[in-house]
């Protein structure tokens, strides 16, 4: 099957021509930055970092993070399918992406969490530890799959 895929038009547009990894890696960056951007900002409020900017204004940022997520799904798959085959056995690949799915999984329970606790949190300005130890672990998997996906190229 993931030969198939490296068969593929939009396979070979990728990977052969001038302009389609650059323009996919391109997008993957720009989605990486808003997406670990908004989210690891939010996690750094949570551990007491930035007092100044409330938890209910932070919550409205999550549709952003979210379309970051999405640019970096769809722009990846269209990386992936260049060297399907490759990406599928390679180890540092496979890491970043287990750590993704982690990351989304924290991000929901904490934005489930903000969205019901924010602005009692504001008031009273102390968040739940549970919280806190879920956005130091939000952090490092998003780190942990900045790494790995850096990587790929090399191991
Ligand atoms: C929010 C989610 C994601 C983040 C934070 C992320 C992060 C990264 C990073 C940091 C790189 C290295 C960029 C560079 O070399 O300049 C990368 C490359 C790549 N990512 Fe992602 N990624 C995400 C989602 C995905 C998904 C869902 C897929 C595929 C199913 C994917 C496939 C790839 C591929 C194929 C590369 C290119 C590796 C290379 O040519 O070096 N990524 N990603």
């Amino acid at each position: 099957m993931f030969e198939w895929l490296e068969g593929t038009a939009v396979a070979l547009w990728v990977g052969e021509s001038l302009y389609g990894y650059p323009f996919m890696l391109g997008c993957h960056v720009v989605g990486l930055a808003i997406v670990v951007g908004l989210f690891v900002m939010r996690d750094l409020r949570l551990i007491g970092c930035f007092e100044g900017i409330s938890y209910e204004s932070l919550d409205s940022l999550r549709k952003l993070a979210w379309t970051g997520f999405v640019i970096n799904a769809i722009s990846g798959c269209f990386l992936f399918t260049s060297q399907a085959t490759m990406f599928v056995s390679n180890t540092a690949f496979l890491l970043k992406i287990s750590m993704i799915f982690l990351a989304a999984i924290c991000g929901a329970i904490i934005q489930n969490k903000m969205r019901d606790e924010g602005a009692t949190w504001d008031s009273s300005g102390a968040v739940v530890g549970s919280v806190k130890s879920l956005a130091m672990l939000s952090i490092a998997l998003w780190m942990g799959a900045i790494i790995a996906g850096r990587l790929t190229a090399y191991v």
